[in-house]
């Protein structure tokens, strides 16, 4: 059908009615508890940023930062002391940050980018910024690694609290804006096999939305429990198994998350709805959802990696057993979770789990306080989404 003009103009001004009245009419459900995050929801359109150009590229409003671990400096630029005294990223003092320029070609280059690494581009989801959880904890597992070039894609301006809805609609610009990124990585040079589009959330289906904006194939995709509110169904807005030549997912949680089989491999831990570790949390929901990212910071050092095994008669088991035991030993395949995923993996597997992953304690000395069971203030996930 060929939409005239005005047929188009009516369409986005009745889709745009109806957003702004869903952000004010309050009403209940996850839906709505994603918007508003507990506050109380009297946000208009106008509180919130909208964008549809795609000069927020150039003009700074998404950031790119290139974060690389070097094998000796004498600076000290590392600046992130944790508020609770432990030293995280910064234990060797040896992190590097810089504001990747896409005006200047030769940037990579002149830059501390190590060739020989693979490459990860981490996209938060709402509410996320740069340093802000749960990102961060991915970007200090990957450069405590020490094999990785770590970009961290800063949309927060545009994915601010308690705008949920404005942050679904900006999607689009901030996947144009990373389509500029790879684009400008590929032209420098970068191996775009050694690349992988790791997105939390939103963040998830921003990576794969960015495959709409490229003359060539994301090499991999692992989306982190991908926001299931309002993201429409249409193949060419979410992350979906077309967008990459692998795509990998991990489901942890059923409001903010989306439960369906979305990539390659999908992975379902205890039944990706609630994580038993999240009971009793202040959110169990958004405690839940917020672990994905630390399943997929803990598969990052090999001593932690964990399996999955096939899902017997999957759906039928996922509805059937929400809070897990969903592993029957003795099913043939085992896969590897999250970074060492082989390329080429398919399938739908299953993990039951008790303990909070990537809990840093006297067991653990790989991990982050974040992921712990949250029991103290410092855990509690009530602003990440
Ligand atoms: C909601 O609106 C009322 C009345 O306009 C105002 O008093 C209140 O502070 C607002 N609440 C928030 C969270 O903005
Ligand atoms: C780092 O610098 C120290 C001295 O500052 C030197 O002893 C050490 O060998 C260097 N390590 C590497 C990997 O270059
Ligand atoms: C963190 O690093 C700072 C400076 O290097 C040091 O003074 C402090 O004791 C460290 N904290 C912990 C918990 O190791
Ligand atoms: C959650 O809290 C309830 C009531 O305080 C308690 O009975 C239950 O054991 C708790 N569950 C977990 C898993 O902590
Ligand atoms: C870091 O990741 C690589 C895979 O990319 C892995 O081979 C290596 O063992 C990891 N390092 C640690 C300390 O686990």
């Amino acid at each position: 059908m060929i939409r005239s003009p005005n047929n188009m103009i009516y369409v986005l001004l009745i889709t745009l009615i109806s957003l702004s009245q869903a952000a004010r009419r309050g009403g209940n459900g996850p839906i709505q508890e994603a918007l508003s995050l507990g506050q109380s929801s009297n946000i208009t359109r106008d509180d919130c940023i909208w964008r549809m150009d795609t000069d927020v590229c150039s003009k700074g409003i998404i950031k790119f930062m290139l974060y690389t671990k070097i094998s000796n400096n004498s600076e000290n630029l590392c600046d992130e002391q944790r508020s609770d005294n432990r030293n995280i990223t910064c234990e060797n003092n040896d992190v590097r940050e810089a504001e990747i320029d896409m005006n200047s070609p030769a940037w990579l280059h002149s830059s501390s980018w190590n060739p020989s690494y693979e490459t990860v581009v981490l996209v938060h989801g709402y509410g996320g910024t740069s340093d802000y959880l749960p990102t961060g904890i991915l970007k200090d597992a990957y450069l405590r690694n020490s094999s990785y070039n770590v970009i961290v894609a800063d949309w927060g301006v545009l994915a601010k609290l308690p705008c949920y809805i404005a942050a679904v609609h900006n999607m689009k610009v901030v996947a144009k804006c990373l389509a500029e990124l790879f684009t400008f990585m590929r032209q420098s040079g970068v191996d775009m096999q050694k690349t992988t589009c790791v997105g939390h959330s939103l963040g998830a289906h921003v990576c794969g939305v960015t495959s709409n904006f490229l003359k060539f194939r994301i090499h991999k995709i692992i989306g982190l429990d991908p926001a299931k509110p309002l993201i429409p169904n249409a193949l060419k807005s979410r992350l979906d198994s077309g967008d990459a030549d692998m795509v990998q997912v991990l489901h942890t949680s059923s409001n903010y998350g989306d439960l369906k089989k979305i990539g390659h491999v999908d992975f379902y831990f205890n039944g990706g709805r609630i994580q038993p570790f999240c009971i009793n949390a202040t959110d169990e929901e958004l405690c839940s959802h917020m672990r994905s990212v630390c399943y997929m910071a803990e598969s990052i050092f090999s001593s932690n990696v964990r399996f999955g095994t096939k899902c017997k008669r999957r759906n039928v088991m996922i509805d059937e057993d929400p809070k897990g035991i969903l592993n029957r030993m003795g099913s043939a395949h085992f896969m590897p979770v999250g970074q060492p995923t082989p390329t080429g993996a398919v399938g739908t597997y299953c993990i039951s789990n008790v303990e909070a992953p990537f809990c840093l304690n006297e067991k653990n000395l790989i991990g982050s306080p974040y992921c712990c069971k949250p029991t103290s203030s410092v855990n509690k996930p009530s602003l990440i989404l």
